[in-house]
C-alpha cells in the first residue's frame, strides 16, 4: 500500500514535470478567435498612454498575432498572409524597442502607423 502511494505520487510528479510543459501554441489556430482577442488588446493600447500598459498589451498583442500568422487563409493567399504577418510583427517589436529605450514621444505616431498596417492588411485580407 505504502510503495503504491510512493509510486503514485512519483507518477503525478513527473507528469507535472513533462505534462505541463506541453507548448500553448500547437495546433489550429482560430483565426476569427483570435483576431477578437487581438481587437481587445488593441482597444486596451488605444485606451491608455501609459508606457507600462501599453508594453503589457503590446506583449500579449505579439503572442496573438504570432498565434495567427499560423492560421491558414483564403486559397493561394497564405504566403502572402504570412508576410504580412510578419511585417506587422517587425512593427509590434518597434514599438517594444520604442518604450524598452524610454522614449514615450514616439509612441503616438509608432501606433498610428501600426493602426495604418492592420488596416491595410485587413483590406487585403480580410473576407
Ligand atoms: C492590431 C492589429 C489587429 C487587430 C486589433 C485585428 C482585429 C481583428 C478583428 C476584431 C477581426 C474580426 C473578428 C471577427 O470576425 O469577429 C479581424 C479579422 C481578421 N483579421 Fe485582423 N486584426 C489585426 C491585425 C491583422 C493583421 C496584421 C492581419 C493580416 C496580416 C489581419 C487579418 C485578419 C483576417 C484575415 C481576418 C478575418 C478572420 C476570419 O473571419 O476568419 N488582422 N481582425
Amino acid at each position: 500500500m505504502r510503495i503504491q502511494a510512493l509510486l503514485l505520487t512519483a507518477a503525478l510528479g513527473l507528469s507535472g514535470c513533462f505534462g505541463a510543459s506541453e507548448p500553448v501554441n500547437q495546433g489550429v489556430v482560430d483565426l476569427q478567435r483570435t483576431m477578437k482577442a487581438m481587437g481587445k488588446e488593441w482597444k486596451a493600447i488605444n485606451g491608455s498612454d501609459d508606457p507600462a500598459v501599453i508594453a503589457t498589451h503590446l506583449a500579449n498583442l505579439h503572442q496573438l498575432s504570432s498565434d495567427a500568422s499560423r492560421a491558414m487563409v483564403r486559397k493561394g493567399a497564405q504566403p502572402d498572409y504570412e508576410a504580412a504577418m510578419w511585417e506587422f510583427l517587425v512593427m509590434v517589436e518597434g514599438i517594444q524597442a520604442t518604450i524598452a529605450a524610454g522614449d514615450a514621444d514616439n509612441l503616438p505616431a509608432q501606433i498610428k502607423a501600426l493602426d495604418d498596417l492592420r488596416k491595410t492588411h485587413h483590406n487585403a485580407f480580410k473576407p
